[in-house]
Parts: structure tokens; sequence; C-alpha cells
């Protein structure tokens, strides 16, 4: 059985008062919520805050982004020793904002995955087609190429080491999103890819989170179909007991 998973992407959000401010809020709101993982990925200038209330929590803390070098002359960038320093067990992989607005490739996405797991950090590597990709058939074609392409030249792989997040971009931040079925169809098919690249076991084991417009009226939903296994919530996770119904949903 496959633990849900509830990763809140705060994106480029909240200052460091803000984000304490949040925890402090959060907390009671989530502490009889032991069913679930609770995952917060605030922006890097937030992780120690919120590392350092969490910390008796039972809550993990993700960075949004990390390079794939361990240091060196690369201004703006944070490496995965940085992360894992600062708190983190995972870290958010190839979100489609950075593909598309930052022009990170599969090659990259697929360094970064390496790395944090090289790094002990959990990958929570991101894949997700365009609508015009759905709308010409494109979306298996899209979603394998860049499930293959980000895991390549990994032999091995366990439920510790990879979360993968199917987030339609069409979905994401547009209050339509994709309906129950339609993502259990594309987890499924993600999942037997999995298995293919490892076996079957290893493919059963890792979860298989959706991301795009979650709110506390659809999670329900989602979560009822057989290969969703939680959820990358971007906007309603913003307000700490918004966030809190929707991981007590997951919970029931
Ligand atoms: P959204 O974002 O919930 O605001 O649609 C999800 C995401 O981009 O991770």
């Amino acid at each position: 059985m496959r633990r849900r998973a509830l990763i809140g992407n705060w994106k480029m959000h909240k200052t460091a008062d803000e984000a304490g401010t949040y925890i402090r809020e959060f907390l009671p709101l989530i502490q009889n919520i032991a069913s679930v993982d609770v995952i917060l990925a605030p922006p890097f200038t937030s992780l120690h805050v919120v590392a350092a209330l969490v910390k008796d929590t039972s809550i993990g803390l993700a960075g949004q982004d990390v390079h794939w070098d361990s240091q060196g002359a690369l201004t703006g960038e944070v490496s995965p020793a940085m992360l894992y320093d600062s708190g983190c067990q995972s870290v958010i992989i190839g979100h489609s904002e950075r593909r598309q607005m930052f022009h990170e490739d599969d090659n990259a996405v697929n360094r970064k995955v390496k790395a944090a797991i090289a790094h002990h950090l959990t990958a929570i590597m991101c894949v997700g087609e365009t609508r015009e990709e759905r709308a010409n058939g494109k979306t298996s074609d899209v979603l394998t190429r860049q499930l293959l392409a980000g895991l390549a030249g990994i032999d091995a792989i366990d439920d510790t080491q990879l979360v993968l997040a199917y987030e339609p971009i069409w979905a994401i931040g547009s209050g339509t999103p994709a309906t129950p079925t339609q993502a259990n169809e594309v987890h499924a098919e993600l999942r037997e890819h999995l298995g293919t690249l490892f076996t079957t076991a290893i493919a059963k084991s890792i979860r298989i989170v959706y991301g795009g417009s979650i709110t506390t009226e659809n999670i329900q939903a989602l979560l009822a179909t057989p290969h969703v296994d939680g959820g990358l919530v971007g906007g309603a996770c913003l307000d700490p007991s918004n966030f809190a119904r929707i991981v007590s949903s997951a919970a029931n």
C-alpha cells in the first residue's frame, strides 16, 4: 500500500516572516494526521525558518529546484548538499514552470534527478503535456519521452528516491484540473513504464502524485482512483487552513 503524499509548492510566495506565520498556523491543524506524508516546498530563503519550526514534526521539507553540481561558479544556483544541509529530504525537479520559463530540458532534469539521489534527496520529478499536445493526441509520447529521459542512466531506484508528479500544463493554475479518469489513465501508463524500466514491485511502490488546480473540492475524487497517490498543490496550499483541509481529505 502506497502512503499518500501531499506536497505544497509555495512557488515564489512568502517571505521568511510570512513562512513562520504559516507554519505556526498550519501545525495545530494537522497535528493529528499521521496517515499521509505532508511535504512543504517553500522558496530557498524560507527553508531555514520552516526547517526549524517543523523539526520535531512529521512534516517534510523540499526544495523547489536544485543544480546538479556540488559547488562552483554558478551564480544563483543551489546544490543538493545545500538543500540537504538546510533540512530538505526532497526536491521538486523539472516543474513545467522551470521547463517553460527557464528553458530546462530533459537532460538537465536527468542530471538533477541523479544529483539529488546521490545526495540522499528524494527527487520529485514532474512531467506533463501542454494543452496543444493533448489536443493532438501526443500526451502519451510526450510523457514517455520526459519519463525515460528524466530517468536515463539510472539502473535501480526505490520509493525513497523517487516520487513522480504528473502535472498537465493546461491544468496548472487554470482552475481546470484533469478529471480523475484522465489523471488515473496517465498514472497507470507511467507506472507501466516504471515497471519496464525497473521492476513491477518497484513500480508498484513508487508514488505518482497529481498536480494542477487541486482544491478542497476535487482532491477526494482524484485520490479515489487507484493510481493517484497524492497531490502536488500550488495555489491551494498558500493558505494554511485551506491546505490543512486538503491534507485532511487525503487522510480520510
Ligand atoms: P496549482 O499548481 O495547484 O496552482 O495549479 C500546481 C503546481 O504547479 O505544482
